[in-house]
């Protein structure tokens, strides 16, 4: 049990659980007492994350689900209510890294790409999820932005597309259910030490110096710590914030 949120009884739903923030959010669920529906196209990875779970005493299960697609995210939905029987919290997590490259130069196939995975897939997930809230009562959803879904950041213009998306279809479902007991945010994590980064930097010690310059407290942010944000987001502690797009990043977009 977390010290600091009691989660017993409750069931999350995590997608992206296979690796990163979404594992270390998975883990952070269940370690507060949370049923974990887990979902990823990355298998092994899930399976890790699953043992992990289990092998901590929590409960858990995993489904291969590709959130660019209606039917998987339903599928893994349907599995969800089979398993614990309702949903009352989301972090609709899975994304991808665009490489850098010019608006010119980015082609259409990966400005395609990164625009399904990375925003289409929150649209997908919330239409599916909202209606099962409901059922319920109500719930709480996160939606994982980026530093690139508050300020522009050059070569990165789908990427930047995405995340700015993600951040406003957040604020728009939060005033569409506000009334009816669901919260919506989006959340904007700073340079986190994922494996994402660690393709983004080539896992070089001078590509991980590069970028830590990038950040104002001088090193990168950990899952476990974005994790934490989310577990507040959906708590009573969280219970009047909702349409907010929070920045958990080292001061990284404050300013210059
Ligand atoms: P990661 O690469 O470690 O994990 C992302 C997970 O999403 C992977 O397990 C991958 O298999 C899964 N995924 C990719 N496409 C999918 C699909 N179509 N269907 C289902 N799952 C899919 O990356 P990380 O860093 O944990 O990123 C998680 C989220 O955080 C992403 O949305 C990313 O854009 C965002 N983010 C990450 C930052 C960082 O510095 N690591 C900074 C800001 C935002």
């Amino acid at each position: 049990m977390s010290a600091q949120f009691d989660y017993a009884g409750k069931v999350a739903f995590v997608t992206g659980a296979g690796s990163g923030i979404g594992r270390a959010t998975a883990l952070a669920f269940s370690a507060a007492g949370a049923s974990v529906s887990i979902a990823d196209i990355n298998e092994p990875g899930l399976a890790e994350t699953h043992d992990l779970i289990v092998k901590a005493g929590g409960k858990a299960i995993a489904n291969r689900c590709d959130v660019t697609k209606s039917a998987d995210i339903l599928g893994a939905l349907e599995k969800t209510i089979e398993a614990f029987g309702k949903l009352d919290f989301a972090f609709n997590n899975a994304g991808i890294e665009q490489p850098g490259a010019s608006i010119v130069d980015l082609s259409e196939e990966m400005l395609d790409r990164v625009l399904d995975v990375n925003l289409k897939s929150v649209f997908l997930c919330m239409k599916h999820q909202i209606p099962l809230m409901l059922q319920n009562g109500g719930g709480a959803i996160v939606n994982t932005s980026s530093g690139a879904g508050v300020i522009a950041i050059r070569n990165q213009s789908g990427y930047c597309a995405s995340k700015f998306g993600v951040t406003v279809a957040s604020k728009v479902a939060a005033l569409e259910y506000a009334d009816q007991g669901i919260r919506v945010n989006a959340l904007c994590p700073g340079i986190i030490d994922t494996p994402m980064i660690a393709r983004y930097t080539g896992d070089t010690e001078e590509g991980r110096a590069a970028i830590i310059k990038q950040e104002p407290v001088g090193r990168m942010g950990r899952p476990e710590e974005i994790a934490a944000t989310v577990l507040f987001l959906c708590s009573p502690q969280g219970g009047f914030i909702t349409g907010h797009a929070l920045v958990a990043d080292g001061a990284q977009t404050a300013g210059i």
